[in-house]
C-alpha cells in the first residue's frame, strides 16, 4: 500500500515520491536561452517537491522529425552535455529528471506547417511504411503534405542507434532515466501501430515483430547507455475512428500485451496511454480553446502554420469538433493502467485527466481506513500531471503533504487539494506557432497569484 509520498524504484533508481510532471513541449529550441528556458519551465516543479520531472519530447536527430516549431533536439553531444546545468538544478531538489526521446516520423511538422514547409521543401518524412489511405486521402484533399521515405531495414537500425547516442549523451549530462514518447503519434507508436505498419522485414507483419523496433532501441540504449532506467509511454488507439475509416488499431487488450512484452525485452516502467492514430484532441481532453484561437495577436501566426486565414478556420473547427468526441473524463487512463498493472510487475505511471490529491491516493490504491481494497484497487505506482503545471509550475507543494500551507486552490482547509487548470486547452494551440507553454487563462492566473500571496506553494522544508 503506497502513499504519493513513498518513494519508489525505477529501474534501480530511487524516486523520493510517486508525483511526477509528466512531459509537456517546452519549445525551448537548441539556440542560446534554451538551457535557461528549461531550467525555467522545470526546476519550479523540483523546488516543489515532485519526484520526478519528464522533460517533453526532444528529437534524436538533426533534421526533420519535429512534431511542433522549436522541440528541442538531442543528437549532438556537444549541446546535450550543456544540458548538465539543468539535470545539476533538478537534482539541487532532491528530484530526479528523465528526459523524452522522440522522433515524429509522418507526424512531423513539414506535414501541416505551411511556412515550414515553404522554407524546407526538400524535407521528407521518416516513414514505418507507405502512409494509409486516410492520410493519402488528406494529402490529395491538400489538408496535409506527404513526402515520406519509407526505412529500409538498415535504416531502421540507424534510428535505434540514433536513440541510443541520444540516451548515451543525456546518461553524461545527468539525466536519471530516458523515457520514449511512445504514444503520442510519433514514429514509435507509428511502429507499434497496424495503421501505420504495414512492413514485411523484421519490423512488421505481426504483433511481435510490430514491438522489435522497441525491442532495438532498447539494446542500442542498454550498449551505449548502460543500465540507466528506461520507461516508455504505450498506446491502445481506442479513441481512433471507427470501422470502416480505421479498421486496423491497437486494442487495449492489445495495449496490455505490448506492456507484458516490454516487461520481457526489459523496459523498466510504462505509461499506458489512450491515443488516436492521427494527431487529436484524444491525449488532451478538455474544452475547445476559444481564447486561443481568438487571440488577435497569435492570428498571423497560425495562418502562416496552416497556410491561410480560410484553413486556419477549418482547424478551429476541427477542433471544436474533438472536443466534443474527447470530452474531459477524469484520470481517463486508469482503467488501461489498472488492467496493465494487474498483469507486469514493473512500475505503471498513470496520467491523464488527474486533477485532486483524493483522487490520486485512490489510483495508488492508498488505505483510507475504509477497508474498501486499498492496494488491491491500485491503478498505478505513480500519478503524473501535465497541463496543471502550466497553471501552476509549483504544484507539488500544495498535492505532497506536510509541504503546503493549509488551503486549497478553492479556499477549503487542504484535506483534498485540487488543481487550478481548468483542462480548458488555451495553453496548446499556440504551441503551432512554438510560443512558450504556459497558462492563458486569466481567473486561473489570478488565482494562482492569489495563493502565492497566501504562501501555498512555500514549502516548509526544503
Ligand atoms: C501542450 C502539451 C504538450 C505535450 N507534450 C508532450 C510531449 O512532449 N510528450 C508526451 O509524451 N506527451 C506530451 N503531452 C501529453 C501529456 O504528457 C499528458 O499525457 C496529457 O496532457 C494529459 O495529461 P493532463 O490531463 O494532466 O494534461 C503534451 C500535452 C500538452 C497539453
Ligand atoms: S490554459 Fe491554463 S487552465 Fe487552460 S488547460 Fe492550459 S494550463 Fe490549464
Amino acid at each position: 500500500m503506497a502513499t504519493l509520498e513513498d518513494p519508489i524504484e525505477i529501474g534501480g533508481v530511487t524516486v523520493p515520491n510517486r508525483l511526477y510532471r509528466a512531459p509537456l513541449l517546452e519549445c525551448a529550441g537548441n539556440g542560446p536561452g534554451a538551457v535557461d528556458t528549461l531550467i525555467d519551465d522545470l526546476e519550479p516543479a523540483a523546488e516543489s517537491g515532485v519526484g520526478l520531472v519528464c522533460q517533453g519530447a526532444t528529437i534524436v536527430r538533426g533534421d526533420g522529425g519535429c512534431a511542433a516549431p522549436g522541440m528541442t533536439r538531442v543528437h549532438d553531444p556537444d549541446f546535450v552535455a550543456r544540458l548538465s546545468r539543468l539535470t545539476d538544478r533538478i537534482h539541487d531538489h532532491g528530484s530526479r529528471i528523465f528526459v523524452q526521446l522522440e522522433h515524429g516520423g509522418l507526424r512531423s511538422m513539414e506535414t501541416w506547417h505551411a511556412e515550414y514547409r515553404r522554407e524546407n521543401p526538400d524535407i521528407e518524412q521518416l516513414a514505418v511504411s507507405t502512409p494509409p489511405w486516410q492520410l493519402r486521402l488528406l494529402d490529395r484533399l491538400g489538408f496535409l503534405k506527404y513526402d515520406p521515405h519509407v526505412l529500409s531495414t538498415d535504416e531502421v537500425y540507424d534510428l535505434a542507434a540514433d536513440f541510443g547516442r541520444a540516451a548515451a549523451s543525456a546518461v553524461a549530462a545527468g539525466y536519471d532515466g530516458i523515457h520514449l514518447a511512445g504514444a503520442n503519434m510519433g514514429i514509435v507508436q507509428q511502429f507499434l501501430s497496424p495503421f501505420y505498419n504495414r512492413r514485411e522485414d523484421e519490423f512488421g507483419g505481426s504483433p511481435e515483430a510490430r514491438l522489435e523496433f522497441l525491442a532495438v532501441v532498447h539494446d542500442e540504449i542498454r550498449d551505449r547507455a548502460g543500465d540507466v532506467p528506461l520507461l516508455t509511454k504505450v498506446p491502445a488507439e481506442t479513441p481512433a475512428p471507427p470501422s470502416p475509416i480505421v479498421r486496423r488499431k491497437l486494442s487495449l487488450d492489445d495495449g496490455v500485451g505490448i506492456a507484458c512484452r516490454l516487461e520481457k525485452i526489459g523496459y523498466d516502467a510504462v505509461v499506458p496511454v489512450r491515443t488516436s492514430v492521427v494527431w487529436d484532441m484524444s491525449i488532451v481532453r478538455g474544452e475547445y480553446p476559444r481564447r486561443a484561437w481568438e487571440n488577435e495577436r497569435l492570428r498571423e501566426e497560425y495562418d502562416a502554420a496552416f497556410g491561410s486565414p480560410v484553413r486556419r478556420r477549418l482547424v478551429s473547427l476541427a477542433n471544436r469538433i474533438q472536443s466534443l468526441q474527447y470530452d474531459f473524463e477524469p484520470a481517463w487512463n486508469a482503467d488501461f493502467c489498472r488492467r496493465v498493472r494487474d498483469r507486469v510487475s514493473i512500475p505503471v505511471l498513470a496520467e491523464g485527466g488527474i486533477r485532486e490529491r483524493a483522487q490520486m491516493d485512490r489510483l495508488l490504491g492508498t488505505d483510507d481506513g475504509d477497508c474498501d481494497g486499498g492496494a488491491a484497487d491500485a491503478a498505478c505506482d505513480m500519478v503524473g500531471l501535465a497541463r496543471p503545471f502550466y497553471a501552476e509550475p509549483r504544484l507539488g507543494a500544495r498535492l505532497l503533504k506536510g509541504e503546503s500551507a493549509e488551503v486549497d486552490a478553492r479556499g477549503r482547509d487542504g484535506t483534498n487539494p485540487s488543481v487550478l487548470c481548468e483542462s480548458c486547452n488555451n495553453c496548446t494551440v499556440p504551441q503551432v506557432t512554438g510560443a512558450p507553454g504556459i497558462c492563458r487563462t486569466p481567473d486561473v492566473l489570478r488565482e494562482r497569484g492569489e495563493l502565492e500571496r497566501k504562501g501555498a506553494y512555500d514549502r516548509s522544508e526544503s
